[in-house]
């Protein structure tokens, strides 16, 4: 999740899209770029590093342009570096465009244009756009023509926004799965942005792209038409967030935001990966080595913290759809076994940040060993990203609050994604297969339904903000949500919440129930249904509320809860992802209602880079 800028007015271009790419730094921060246009030609400066690395190169610039382009980036193809930062040009230089998407066929589209004679320079796959265009660009075709064409080629999803020396006056913005939104300056000046943190200082009258427009901007106004080039017309709309609360889309908190966007960063990490119809998945990280992976036998996956829990919902996918053995460690434990490891074991490392000092403690130990690495990152271009053998990367952005809620859901699809890639090597079947990958694509309109339950299931939070002590039960491929369920409640609101197998309370913790202890139970509709109900009777008849979250209101018909949290039923294996994310609403709700700072816990980090 990149941030992109356009402005175009009667200022200096160069200070507005500073300024805008800062409010938009949250968005993703390992390279930056401006281009300003006057009629001499381009100023252009691109640095890898945080946007202060780019801020130091241009002290003592002030060109006078009053129409640039600038972005900040989050990288997913090509690590973070001065040439892979944006903006990325044409051959003839004479066309520059910012971008915020992924193209997925952008492969397909550097052979063909590189056959026509075009020149790459970056490893993005951003760059194809700015030839792309340029090749439509012939003599007298309008530069919002030449787009439109070249944008017809294009599968994946974009915000953009160029600037051509053809026609130094534009700005052409456009979209398709990425945000965009106008900003209309009382001075007639006029900024494109990906987001309305980067507007909001100059105005707060604004218009919201939809997918498959594009905007043309110049200093005497601007003109919204489709892809098929229909006029549209939209009224501004005034927005009445403040700067703050703008960053954070209008949400109180960045940890709420990150939450009620995952629909839409589940989609992001689905993106072109599932075949439908073949039961195949496209795992473009993992192609290189496809037949090392194929010979595994053994899978160790080390993490820690919500990465382990979701590796140990990978545990039983990976065995129920690939047939191989895998086990769960702790990374910090992990380097003290003597673990027998044969050439057929491979270890995977589970990191949002890619920089947890035990994970990669770990996968040192794994290399040293000489196993095959892979990894599961959301930081394209971080240590264990770059430390593996291959790998898959997330593409939910940047996740600032420090409990994890959105790269934790998008882990545990990549790991759905993994165990179908594994099992298709293996004896999955292609209806088994589709099954999944088809229930899993219907994942993020059902969470949206979730979603819609929010504003009541904080509600439920805040009526239990006085209990200090919380138990989490869990089986199956619920077990691993109560760890997490838990981990969220005591990250954020600093009271003793644990998870348990559901199985394991009558082992000993079923001693911690009394009136004063609250326990949440996860109680889909699964395989093990009527066991966690028989678990629930045990922990009624001891007294203590209890919240369940299910399928249907059975468990509450039968008296036996205290709370249901309705969320929509499927497939067992993909269940987790929608009973975690109640758990992530009610640890949201019950922090902010004991007044905590729900971003930044004390005591915690977002990147835990010590041992
Ligand atoms: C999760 O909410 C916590 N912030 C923490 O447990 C985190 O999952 C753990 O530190 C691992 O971080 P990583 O995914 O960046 O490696």
């Amino acid at each position: 999740m990149c941030g992109i800028i356009g402005y175009v007015g009667t200022q200096r271009a160069l200070p507005v899209i500073m300024e805008g790419l800062k409010r938009m730094e949250y968005r993703g921060y390992d390279s930056a770029g401006v281009s300003i246009m006057d009629p001499v030609g381009f100023f252009t400066l691109k640095r890898a590093g945080k946007l202060a690395v780019l801020e130091g190169a241009l002290e003592g610039h002030s060109h006078a342009g009053t129409i640039g382009i600038g972005h900040i980036r989050w990288a997913t193809h090509g690590a973070p570096t001065d040439i892979n930062a944006h903006p990325h040009y044409s051959c003839r230089g004479d066309l520059h465009l910012v971008h915020n998407g992924i193209i997925e066929n952008y492969r397909e589209l550097r052979d063909e244009l590189t056959a026509l004679g075009h020149t790459f320079v970056s490893e993005t796959d951003t760059e194809v756009l700015a030839h792309l265009i340029e090749q439509e660009l012939q003599p007298g075709v309008p530069l919002e023509t030449a787009t439109e064409r070249g944008l017809k080629k294009v599968v994946g999803a974009y915000g953009l926004a160029l600037i051509s020396a053809r026609e130094p006056e534009k700005i052409i913005a456009a979209r398709l799965g990425s945000p965009l939104v106008l900003g209309v300056v009382p001075d007639g000046s006029l900024i494109v942005a990906s987001d309305v943190a980067a507007i909001i200082a100059h105005t707060r009258d604004v218009v919201y792209l939809q997918d498959r427009e594009m905007a043309v901007l110049t200093p005497k106004g601007y003109a919204i038409r489709t892809l098929d080039a229909q006029e549209v017309s939209r009224p501004l709309e005034r927005v009445e967030w403040d700067i703050g609360s703008a960053e954070k889309g209008g949400h109180a908190h960045f940890m709420l935001k990150e939450i009620l966007e995952q629909p839409d960063t589940l989609n992001a990490t689905l993106l072109g990966r599932i075949i439908s119809g073949e039961g195949l998945v496209k795992m473009g990280g993992l192609e290189t080595i496809a037949d090392r992976v194929r010979n595994i036998d053994r899978l160790i996956i080390v993490a820690c913290g919500s990465a382990r829990h979701a590796g140990m919902v990978g545990e039983y996918l990976i065995e129920e759809y690939a047939d191989i053995p895998v086990e769960v460690e702790l990374a910090s434990e992990f380097r003290y076994r003597r673990f027998p490891a044969g050439g057929k074991t491979a270890v995977l490392a589970i990191s949002q940040s890619g920089e947890t000092a035990d994970t990669l403690a770990a996968l040192h130990e794994a290399k040293r060993r000489g196993l095959l690495t892979l990894g599961l990152v959301n930081v394209a271009g971080s240590s264990i990203a770059r430390e593996t053998d291959a790998g898959m990367y997330n593409h939910v952005g940047p996740e600032i609050a420090v409990a994890s809620t959105k790269a934790f859901t998008s882990q545990l699809a990549l790991l759905v994604l993994l165990a179908v890639y594994l099992g298709r090597q293996r004896r999955l079947s292609h209806a088994l297969s589709e099954e999944l990958l088809h229930g899993l694509s219907q994942l993020p309109l059902q969470m949206g339904k979730v979603m819609q339950q929010a504003e009541g299931i904080i509600a439920l939070a805040q009526k239990y903000r006085h209990a200090e002590r919380w138990l989490y039960l869990g089986r199956k491929y619920q077990y691993p949500v109560a760890l997490e369920g838990a981990l969220k409640l005591k990250e954020i609101s600093y009271c003793h919440a644990e998870g348990f197998a559901a199985g394991e309370m009558k082992h000993g913790p079923i001693a911690l129930v009394d009136a004063a202890t609250p326990t949440v139970v996860l109680a889909p509709r699964d395989s093990v249904y009527e066991k966690t109900i028989s678990n629930i009777e045990e922990v009624r008849a001891r007294g203590g509320a209890i919240i369940a979250i299910a399928n249907d209101e059975e468990t509450v018909q039968r008296s036996l809860v205290d709370h249901a949290i309705i969320v929509p039923r499927t497939l067992e294996a993909l269940s987790p992802l929608l009973t975690v994310v109640p758990l992530q609403l009610f640890a949201y709700g019950f922090a902010v209602a004991r007044g905590l700072d729900v971003d930044k816990p004390r005591n915690l980090a977002k990147s835990v880079t010590v041992e």
